[in-house]
């Protein structure tokens, strides 16, 4: 694989998914891929633990599936090199990171990049790292949402594509405002993903385009569609997503 995915191509695109939890974002991609909502189709998965609750989820759709452990290995190029390979025994078109946990190295990104997504749940720049819904709600913040954006070797800081926003309710607690922000990510993600393998989307490393045009700033998932405050939002998230 190399370069952005062109416009001109109409061929179904190969996913490969990197997990390390529950899966539920790989479970909202897999739906847009059965019901022809993203012209792709996942052709692996690949977990860094083997308990990850996505596998099985794989596993119900005759998904193939690898566990790379990275306890493993004896350092993080080790992991990666070998992650690299199982990644590009798929084939894949784009490579999805689904709530995988690792701290990829330069070396490793490069090999992907303009190829390779991440979903983050923080509106970006704000709060990279962990626990974003926790420091959201101790800053007073009265939006938070979650982000895509193509892969660089800084944690959380390639381009952002897409961003979905969601309120903060007075009484959230992180549990709360982390549910509401889930159901964002499974539209956001699929959307996203749909851009890309469309060539709608593309970097190569310089700017970020969207129809062939610079994007200055991110898209927004379409505000009529969004999460609304309610008592749908503090359910969880469908089960067929995760
Ligand atoms: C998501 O909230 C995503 O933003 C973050 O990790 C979580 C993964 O959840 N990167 P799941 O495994 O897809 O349910």
């Amino acid at each position: 694989m190399s370069g952005p995915i062109g416009q001109s191509d109409t061929t179904p695109r190969r996913l490969v998914v990197l997990i390390s939890g529950r899966g539920s974002n790989l479970g909202a991609l897999i739906e847009a891929c059965e019901q022809g909502r993203i012209p792709a189709r996942v052709v692996g998965v690949i977990s860094n633990r083997p308990d990850a609750g996505g596998l099985a989820l794989a596993e119900q759709h005759g998904i193939p599936r690898r566990v790379l452990n990275h306890r493993d290995y004896p350092s993080r190029e080790a992991f990666d090199a070998d992650l690299a390979t199982a990644i590009e025994d798929y084939a894949p078109d784009l490579v999805i990171l689904a709530g995988f946990m690792r701290i990829l190295t330069p070396g490793f990104v490069d090999r992907f990049t303009g190829r390779m997504l991440n979903i983050h749940p923080s509106l970006l720049p704000k709060y990279r790292g962990l626990d974003t819904h926790a420091r959201a709600l101790a800053d007073g913040e009265t939006e938070h949402g979650a982000s895509v954006h193509f892969v660089t070797p800084e944690l959380d800081g390639g381009p952002v594509i897409m961003q979905a926003r969601v309120p903060v309710a007075p009484d959230d607690t992180p549990d709360t405002l982390a549910t509401r922000v889930q159901r964002a990510e499974h539209r956001l993600y699929p959307e996203v993903v749909r851009r890309v393998c469309s060539g709608e989307i593309q970097w190569c490393g310089r700017i970020l385009q969207g129809d062939g045009r610079p994007l200055e700033a991110p898209l927004q998932l379409d505000e009529d569609t969004h999460e609304r405050s309610g008592p749908d939002d503090r359910s969880p998230p469908p089960r067929t997503a995760g």
